[in-house]
C-alpha cells in the first residue's frame, strides 16, 4: 500500500481554503492508502505566537481533522513536536540545504517582506517540511497549489542525501485537486484566502457560524456586470466563489455556470453560501463535541505513538549514512 503524508499549520482557526485545498482530498484517500496527517506545530513557531493561542489551535486542529472525517482507524494523526524525529532529520536535511535555494522559496519571501526581523527557523522551514515527509517514506503529498515549490525542493533534498551517502529515501509525488487548489480571498481575489489574514471578511473559517458565512459570502468582491462565468483574468471574485461552489457540491462549474444563467448575483451568492454552509456544519457540530473529549486526547497519544516507531527507524537509517553518533 502506498504511504501518504501531510501537514497542516496551527497557526489560526482553519479556512474553506484549507479544507477544499487540503483537508477534502485527505479524507477521500485514506480508504486507499496508510495515510499519516500532521498538526506541524513547529511550523507554526517559525513566525510569532501566543502560546495560549497556539496551544488552542492544536487542540481545535486535531478534533477539525476528526470531525472532517479523518478515521483515527485508517490513518495516523498526530503532532509534529510530540515526535523527536522530525527536527532531528530536519537538522539533517538542514545541513545540506543551500542558503541560496531557501531563500529563493516565495513563502519564505512572502512571509519576510517588510519585516523588521526573521528568524532563521522561517528560512530553514522547508528542510523541517522535507523531513516530516520522507520520514515515513512518503509516495504521495496532498497539498494545495502554494506547496509546490516546497515539494519540489523535497524532492531535491531527497536525491542530493540518497546521491551524497546513501540511497534511503523515496521521492514523493505532489497531488493538487483539480477544482479549490487556489481558494482566493473573498475580499481580493487576486490574493490566496489565508487564516492569518487580518481582514475577517477575506476568509471563511471553518468554525464560522451559519449566519457569518452568509454575511461574508454576500459581501464577497465580485464586479459590475452580473454574469456568472468562470474567468480567472477578467472576473477573478465570481470565478472564485465558482470554484468554491463547485468544490463543495461536487456540481461542475459548467453545470453551475447554466443554472445561473440569467439569475443575479445576489441568487447567485446566496447558493455559494449555502453549499458552504451545508459542507461546514456537520463538520461543527462534531467539532463541538470532540472538542473537549478524552477521545482525542488517546487519538493523538496513539497517533504519537504510532508515528514515532516509523520515524525513528529513518531516523537511524539517516544518522547511520552521514555518519552521526557511534556504530550500533
Ligand atoms: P498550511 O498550514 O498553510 O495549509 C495547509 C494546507 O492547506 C492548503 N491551503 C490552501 N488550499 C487551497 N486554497 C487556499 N487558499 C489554501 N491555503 C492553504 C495548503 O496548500 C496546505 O496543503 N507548509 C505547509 C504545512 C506542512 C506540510 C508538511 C504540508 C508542513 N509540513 C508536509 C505537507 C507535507 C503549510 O504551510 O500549510
Amino acid at each position: 500500500m502506498k504511504t501518504i503524508f501531510s501537514g497542516i499549520q496551527p497557526s489560526g482557526t482553519l479556512t474553506i481554503g484549507n479544507y477544499l485545498g487540503a483537508m477534502q482530498q485527505f479524507v477521500q484517500l485514506q480508504d486507499d492508502y496508510q495515510c499519516y496527517f500532521c498538526i506541524v506545530d513547529e511550523h507554526a513557531v517559525t513566525v510569532p505566537q501566543d502560546r495560549l493561542k497556539l496551544r488552542n489551535n492544536i487542540r481545535s486542529l486535531a478534533a477539525l481533522y476528526l470531525a472532517s472525517g479523518i478515521d483515527p482507524k485508517k490513518s495516523t494523526l498526530f503532532i509534529q513536536s510530540e515526535v523527536p524525529a522530525h527536527t532531528q532529520l530536519g537538522w539533517m536535511l538542514q545541513s545540506i540545504s543551500y542558503i541560496g535555494e531557501l531563500e529563493r522559496m516565495t513563502q519564505f519571501k512572502d512571509k519576510a517582506t517588510g519585516k523588521e526581523t526573521v528568524s532563521s527557523g522561517l528560512l530553514t522551514y522547508p528542510s523541517l517540511m522535507a523531513a516530516d515527509i520522507l520520514l515515513y517514506k512518503t509516495d504521495i503529498v496532498p497539498v494545495g497549489d502554494d506547496q509546490k515549490q516546497h515539494l519540489e525542493l523535497t524532492r531535491n533534498l531527497a536525491q542530493r542525501f540518497n546521491h551524497k551517502f546513501n540511497d534511503i529515501f523515496t521521492l514523493p509525488e505532489i497531488r493538487i485537486p483539480k477544482v479549490g487548489a487556489r481558494i482566493m480571498s473573498l475580499q481580493d481575489p487576486t490574493k490566496k484566502m489565508s487564516k492569518s489574514d487580518e481582514h475577517e471578511k477575506g476568509f471563511i473559517s471553518m468554525l464560522d457560524e451559519p449566519k457569518k458565512i452568509e454575511k461574508k459570502i454576500k459581501s464577497a468582491v465580485t464586479d459590475s456586470d452580473g454574469i456568472v462565468e468562470f474567468d480567472k483574468e477578467n472576473k477573478p471574485g465570481v470565478t472564485n466563489l465558482l470554484t468554491i461552489y463547485s468544490s463543495c457540491t461536487g456540481e461542475s462549474v459548467e453545470s453551475l455556470e447554466l443554472k445561473y444563467k440569467d439569475k443575479g448575483y445576489g441568487e447567485f451568492k446566496q447558493g455559494v453560501a449555502n453549499a458552504v454552509i451545508d459542507v461546514l456544519k456537520p463538520i461543527q457540530d462534531k467539532y463541538d463535541a470532540l472538542i473537549d473529549s478524552q477521545e482525542l486526547d488517546d487519538i493523538l497519544d496513539q497517533g504519537t505513538e504510532k508515528a514515532t516507531i516509523t520515524a525513528n527507524k529513518t531516523v537511524a537509517k539517516a544518522k547511520k549514512a552521514m555518519g552521526l553518533g557511534r556504530v550500533i
